[in-house]
């Protein structure tokens, strides 16, 4: 595959396509420039420049502190690397939702200095201003609902969202605005597979679940958990596809009594 100038190989487009065919869509989070590089390698659809760079990167406690030009750094590092994924870039928290001016002024901020392809906003009704006015520059916007990291001092726990009937029924009057706002996807996250089921059906705009089970249109990770680089994260959506943690520091440990015992370097590993 290959790019046509700018043009990414993945477009909004192309993903509204794929959820009509029924072809399933792949997204991964990526933060740095070798990892991108890999994850573009091996077919992604869509990588997430995701605020969670605040705690598998940084190692706060929330996605809260993440700052823009922190954003701005790591979609630039990703966007170095990849040819064929649409990139999309989180819009960090107090960038958007208070002031929907200063909304536009901070996704403009990260379109024009990362040149990523999409922005992400997490939350329904309470930021549709913001939300209306930054697709109205013609940035792409995908939605978040469900679990919104951001939110998570309103909701006091990372527990499962919307097994009530009026937080359940508030989601999917949110996901259906945000697709009349013009909103490109939705993701959703932690939620019962039946609500997102539902809000799969109900939408003509791909539907991306972390936690939100199997009846969406596309599911998303954190690569660092994916990974298994986190070991301390074991939520059960999680499916972990390799143990690097343990292949860390066995690689880690082996360093360390080499250069301690003089075995490295060698003689051939010397001029
Ligand atoms: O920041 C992030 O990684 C995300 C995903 C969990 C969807 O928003």
């Amino acid at each position: 595959m290959s790019t046509e100038g700018n043009v990414r190989v993945i477009t909004t487009h192309k993903l509204l396509e794929m959820k009509r065919r029924g072809e399933k869509i792949a997204m991964l989070t990526a933060y740095d420039y070798t990892s991108a590089k890999i994850v573009d390698q091996a077919g992604i659809d869509i990588i997430l420049v995701g605020d969670s760079a605040a705690n598998v990167m940084a190692g706060h406690e929330t996605t809260l502190p993440i700052t823009i030009d922190q954003m701005i750094y790591h979609a630039q590092s990703v966007m170095r690397a990849v040819k064929n994924p649409l990139v999309v870039v989180d819009m960090p928290f107090g960038t958007y939702q208070g002031n929907s001016k200063e909304a536009v002024h901070s996704a403009i901020r990260i379109m024009k200095e990362s040149e990523a392809d999409a922005v992400k906003v997490e939350g329904g009704a309470e930021i549709m201003e913001s939300v209306t006015r930054i697709l109205s520059t013609g940035i792409p916007v995908m939605g978040h609902l469900g679990l919104t990291p951001q939110s998570i001092h309103k909701f006091g726990t990372y527990a499962v969202r919307a097994r009530e009937e009026s937080e359940a029924n508030k989601l999917v009057e949110d996901a259906i605005a945000l697709e009349e706002a013009g909103c490109f996807a939705l993701v959703l996250e932690k939620i019962p597979a039946l609500l997102a089921k539902k809000v799969a059906e109900t939408l003509t705009i791909p539907v991306i679940g972390i936690g939100a089970g199997k009846y969406v249109d596309g599911q998303v990770l954190v690569m660092h958990d994916m990974l298994g680089l986190n070991n301390d994260f074991s939520p059960r959506f999680l499916r972990r596809y390799a143990n690097l943690h343990q292949e860390y520091l066995k690689a880690f440990r082996q360093y360390v009594e080499d250069v301690k015992t003089g075995d490295f370097p060698n003689d051939n590993e010397q001029y």
